[in-house]
C-alpha cells in the first residue's frame, strides 16, 4: 500500500531541501505525495499561512513532512498582518502535536565541525523533549499604543502528558530525566516542577529525575553536554535550548525532529528554519531534512529498515568526507544528495 504523505515545502531553502528528500524516499518505498502551499507561499496565494483545506488534508494523511517557513518578505511587526509561522503553529496545534522530540547525537565524523572542543562533546547523546502546543506561544497576546503582553499558561494535564513522554523515552535510553524550568521566578514553572515530580513518584520512580534551572541548563549544555540524557522542558525554553544544542552536532542543518502526540498523523520537520541568508545559493545542508524523513519512516510509516538505511547512508556519506558549507566544507545541496544516494 502506498503511504499518503502531505508535503509542505514552505519558503526559503524549504523547497530546495524537500525535493531531494522525496527523490531519496522514492528509492525506499512507495509513496503518494500530496504537496500543499504553506507558510509565506500560502500567504502570497491565499492571504493566510495555512488554509483550512490544508489542515484537513494533513489530518487525513499518514504523515506530514515539512521543510521550513518564513522569510524577510513576510516579516512584520504589525499584529494584524499574517505571518508564515502562524501556519506552523496552527498545524502543530490543529494536529494536537504536543510532544516535539529533538535528538542531539554528534556523529564522530563531525566532532571537529562543532565549535565546541572534541573532548567536551564526545559521547553526547541527548534528547530534548519540548512541549509544543502550550505556554507563551499560545497564550493571549495584547498590544496597545504603549503596552504589549504574551500570556504564559499551562494546565496540569498539559504538563503531565509531556512528562510521561519524557519518562517513557528515558526508560528506553539511559534512564535519566532533567526537567528544565525557571521555578525560582515563574509560577508556570513551579506548577511544572510539582507536576513532573508527582508523575515521577506515582508512575516512574525507577527513572532518575533532576531539576535544572533554565539559565544553568543553557550553560551546562555547552559545558558538559554528555552528562544529559533526556531534557524535558516547556515550549519556549525547548525552542531556545535545542538551537543551542544543535551546535554540538556541528550545525543546525543536522537536527531532525518528530512532532507527535495527536490522534492523527505526526509531523516531521528539521529543527532549522528557512535560512533566507542562503536560500537560492544551492548551499543548504539537506541532512536534517533527510533525517526527518528517516524519522517519518520509523515513527509513522512502520519502515524500520528504510529509516535505518537512510540514517546509515547519511553517516557513511559524512564518514566519506561530505561537508556542506555550514559544516566547514564546500558541498552543494545537490552534491550532498548525490553522496547520500551513493551510499543508500
Ligand atoms: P534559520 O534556522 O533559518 O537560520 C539560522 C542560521 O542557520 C542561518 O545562518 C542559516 O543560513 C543557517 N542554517 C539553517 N538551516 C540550515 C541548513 N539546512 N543548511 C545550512 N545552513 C542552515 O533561523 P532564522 O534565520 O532565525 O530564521 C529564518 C526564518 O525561518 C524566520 O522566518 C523563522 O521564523 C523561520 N523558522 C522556521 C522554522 C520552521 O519552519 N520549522 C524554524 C525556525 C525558524
Ligand atoms: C522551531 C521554530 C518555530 C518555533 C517558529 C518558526 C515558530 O523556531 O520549530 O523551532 O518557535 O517553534
Ligand atoms: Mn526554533
Amino acid at each position: 500500500m502506498s503511504a499518503r504523505v502531505v508535503t509542505l515545502a514552505g519558503d526559503g531553502i524549504g523547497p530546495e531541501i524537500l525535493e531531494p528528500t522525496l527523490a531519496i524516499l522514492e528509492r525506499l518505498g512507495d509513496f503518494t505525495w500530496e504537496p500543499h502551499v504553506f507558510g509565506g507561499a500560502s500567504i502570497d496565494a491565499h492571504g493566510v499561512a495555512m488554509t483550512d483545506s490544508v489542515l484537513e488534508a494533513c489530518r487525513g494523511a499518514d504523515a506530514v513532512l515539512l521543510a521550513a517557513v518564513g522569510g524577510p518578505k513576510w516579516d512584520t511587526t504589525d499584529p494584524g498582518a499574517p505571518r508564515p509561522e502562524q501556519g506552523l503553529l496552527g498545524l502543530r496545534k490543529g494536529l494536537g502535536l504536543f510532544a516535539n522530540l529533538r535528538p542531539v547525537r554528534p556523529l564522530p565524523a563531525l566532532y571537529d565541525s562543532s565549535p565546541l572542543r572534541r573532548e567536551r562533546i564526545e559521547g553526547t547523546d541527548l534528547l530534548v523533549v519540548r512541549e509544543l502546543t502550550g505556554g507563551i506561544y499560545f497564550g493571549e497576546k495584547t498590544r496597545t499604543a504603549d503596552r504589549a503582553s504574551d500570556l504564559c499558561e499551562y494546565t496540569v494535564a498539559e504538563v503531565e502528558r509531556i512528562a510521561r513522554v519524557a519518562f517513557e523515552a528515558a526508560r528506553g535510553r539511559r534512564n535519566r530525566v532533567a526537567s528544565v524550568d525557571k521555578a525560582n521566578v515563574l509560577e508556570t514553572s513551579r506548577q511544572w516542577r510539582e507536576v513532573v515530580h508527582r508523575v515521577h513518584v506515582e508512575e516512574f520512580s525507577d527513572v532518575e529525575l533532576s531539576d535544572v534551572l533554565v539559565d544553568n541548563a543553557a550553560m551546562q549544555l555547552v559545558g558538559r553536554p554528555a552528562e544529559f540524557d533526556v531534557i524535558v522542558t516547556e515550549n519556549l525554553f525547548g525552542d531556545i535550548l535545542s538551537d543551542e544544542a544543535a551546535m554540538i552536532t556541528g550545525s543546525i542543518g543536522m537536527l531532525p525532529s518528530p512532532s507527535l502526540g495527536g490522534a492523527g498523523p505526526g509531523l516531521f520537520e528539521p529543527v532549522h528554519g528557512s535560512a533566507p541568508d542562503i536560500a537560492g545559493t544551492g548551499a543548504a545542508n539537506p541532512l536534517a531534512m533527510f533525517l526527518s524523513a528517516a524519522l517519518m519512516l520509523r515513527h509513522a510509516l512502520g519502515s524500520q529498515d528504510g529509516a535505518a538505511a537512510l540514517e546509515s547512508a547519511v553517516d557513511r556519506a559524512l564518514d566519506d568526507g561530505l561537508r556542506t558549507p555550514d559544516l566547514g566544507g564546500t558541498a552543494s545541496t545537490q552534491e550532498a544528495t548525490d553522496a547520500v544516494l551513493r551510499h543508500l
